[in-house]
């Protein structure tokens, strides 16, 4: 379960984060490619956008539960 406290500081402020257990497998970026970006450097994904739209609220929902290690968080719930 993601939690706030252990989010990376790449994340664009907003409900929508990913924290350090990210494995980057891709799920999240391939799901939402206007939400989710992977610094490759540092070998993670974090948000690059917040949902602006209904479709993106929905592609975002779906790269929570894509992500196999559940690394994203939404508010602080899983
Ligand atoms: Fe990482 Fe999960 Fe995305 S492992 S790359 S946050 S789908």
């Amino acid at each position: 379960m993601a939690t706030k406290e252990n989010k990376y500081p790449e994340n664009v402020e907003g409900k929508y984060y990913v924290d350090d257990e990210c494995i980057a497998c891709d799920a999240c970026v391939l799901a939402a490619p206007d939400n989710f970006s992977m610094d490759e450097d540092d070998g993670h994904a974090f948000v690059t956008t917040q949902p602006r739209s209904e479709d993106e609220e929905d592609l975002c929902r779906e790269a929570m539960e894509a992500c196999p290690v559940e690394a994203i968080g939404n508010d602080g719930e899983s």
